[in-house]
C-alpha cells in the first residue's frame, strides 16, 4: 500500500525507545514529546497511553499537554513543511496571491499534507522579517521578496504532480 498521511505505520519501537530514556528524568514530558515529534514526524495517538504510563499520568492530561502545545502534531506531517506568512506587512505586498500560487503548485491547501507526505502547507500570523515581505518559509529557511517567478523556481520539482 502506497504511504500516506492515513497508512503511515509510526515506529513504536523507537518511540518506546525515546521514553525509556526519559524514565529517570524530571518533568520530561515536553521535551520527550518534542524528541518523539523530531523523529517520527508527528506524536502518534498509539504512544499517548505508554507516555502516560510510563509517567503516571492519565492519558488525558498527555493529550492535554500535545494540545496546548501548538507546535505539537498528533497527525503525520509533510518532509518539507510550507509557511505562508499572511501577516499584514506580507498581505498588503502580494503574500495573498503568493498563498494562491503557492497552493496551485503544491496541490494542496491549508493545512493538508500531501499523499506523499513531502509537503504540509501552513499559513502563520507574521515570521518576523516584515522589511523582506512577502516572506515564505520551507522547513528552516525564509524566503522573502517573493513574487511568482520566485515561487515558480521553488516549487519546480512540483510541476505537473501535484
Ligand atoms: S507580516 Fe509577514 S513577516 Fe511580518
Amino acid at each position: 500500500m502506497d504511504k500516506t498521511p492515513e497508512t503511515v505505520k509510526p515506529d513504536m519501537t523507537r518511540v518506546a525507545e525515546i521514553i525509556d530514556s526519559y524514565r529517570e528524568q524530571s518533568w520530561p514530558l515536553i521535551p520527550l514529546l518534542q524528541e518523539i515529534q523530531d523523529e517520527i514526524g508527528y506524536i502518534p495517538p498509539e504512544a499517548i497511553n505508554p507516555i502516560a504510563r510510563a509517567f503516571a499520568l492519565f492519558p488525558s492530561e498527555v493529550q492535554g499537554v500535545i494540545t496546548f502545545y501548538e507546535q505539537l502534531y498528533t497527525t503525520p506531517r509533510g518532509k518539507r513543511v510550507v509557511r505562508v506568512c499572511r501577516g499584514t506587512a506580507c498581505h498588503v505586498r502580494g503574500g495573498k496571491t503568493i498563498l494562491k500560487l503557492v497552493k496551485q503548485h503544491l496541490g494542496l491547501e491549508e493545512g493538508q499534507t500531501s499523499p506523499d507526505l513531502e509537503y504540509t502547507l501552513e499559513t502563520v500570523a507574521c515570521i518576523g522579517v516584515c522589511a523582506l515581505a512577502p516572506n515564505i518559509v520551507i522547513g528552516k529557511d525564509t524566503h522573502g521578496n517573493m513574487n511568482p517567478k520566485k515561487v515558480a523556481q521553488l516549487f519546480e520539482d512540483k510541476k505537473g504532480s501535484g
